[in-house]
């Protein structure tokens, strides 16, 4: 695959005015993001993916969470809890922390099949990679007009594209242009230069992030912050690439000798933080 000519697909980089709120704005007009995840133990995945589409500046955002019931989230009072048969998956669905187990499965074909806009993260990629029978469903979904954003860490991109770790991250280029060919969607290959890539693009390379994101959560966080773009009707191959481009940058920005989290690291996704590094 070709590196992006110069300027680097420049609206891959956010630009000034990309989700500005106009004055008149109503919270209807950001769009409605899902997150269905959280198993046993994994409540933090879900939260975290919640937290950022929050702070990414989604209208409104449902958590789904398919371990143990939860009435009110504390510290984040904004989020709605649902059962996740009873959501709305019309509106925008994340899959983070679902748990190896069953519970995904029983999960990815309503959610495949009913989502307009769809961000697979972490074990409904490896739910996927595992059930053959799901990938009709996902290549279904262009067709419908629907889009679909799989972001794969390089473990999680080999077990889908069938290959060894040390192959996907030999050509790191090819890897995301297979994933997005193969599956029919946009590709985000995580890690050091993060590699956005969709059928029928020029593949690109993330500038922004440093190792300060080698951390847990903080790809539950971009993951969210993902749909919190799809949700607001953003283009899903720019929408993966300002999201990780942002993702990164707010690691950029982290003060050094201090610790990023991704608790923090979801707060600091706001259009304000974004103002002060001069990206919008
Ligand atoms: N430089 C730049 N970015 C980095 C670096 C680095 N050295 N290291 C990590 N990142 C970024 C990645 O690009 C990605 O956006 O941090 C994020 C890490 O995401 P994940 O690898 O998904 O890590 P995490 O959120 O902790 O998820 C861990 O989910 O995917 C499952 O198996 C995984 O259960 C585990 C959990
Ligand atoms: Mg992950």
């Amino acid at each position: 695959a070709d590196l992006a000519a110069e300027p680097p697909a420049a609206r891959l980089i956010p630009q000034p005015g990309v989700m500005a709120r106009p004055h008149d704005s109503h919270k209807g007009r950001f769009g409605d993001v899902a997150v269905v995840g959280g198993a046993p133990g994994m409540g933090g995945a879900a939260l975290l993916a919640a937290s950022a589409a929050l702070h990414a500046g989604a209208g409104r955002v449902f958590c789904a969470l398919l371990g143990e019931p939860m009435p009110l989230v504390p510290g984040q009072p904004e989020l709605m809890l649902r059962d996740w048969a009873s959501l709305d998956l019309a509106a925008m669905a994340v899959a983070c922390g679902c748990g190896g187990g069953d519970a995904v499965r029983a999960v990815l074909p309503r959610v495949l099949s009913t989502a307009r806009a769809l961000v697979l993260d972490a074990d409904a990629l490896n739910a996927v990679a595992a059930d053959a029978a799901l990938h009709p469903l996902l290549a279904a979904r262009p067709a419908r007009g629907w889009s679909t954003v799989l972001t794969p860490h390089p473990l999680e991109a080999a077990r889908l594209l069938g290959a060894a770790t040390q192959a996907v991250q030999a050509d790191r280029l090819a890897s995301a242009q297979a994933l997005a060919d193969r599956f029919r969607c946009v590709a985000v290959l995580k890690g050091s230069g993060t590699v956005v890539a969709a059928p029928g693009q020029v593949p690109w390379i993330n500038p922004t992030g440093t190792a300060a994101l080698a951390t847990g959560g903080t790809g539950d966080v971009l993951a969210g912050l993902l749909a919190a773009r799809l949700a607001a009707g953003q283009d899903a191959f720019e929408a993966a690439g300002q999201g990780v481009f942002l993702h990164g940058a707010a690691a950029d920005r982290w003060p050094v000798g201090h610790s990023l989290t991704a608790g923090a690291l979801a707060k600091a996704l706001s259009p304000r933080a974004s103002d002060q590094a001069g990206i919008r």
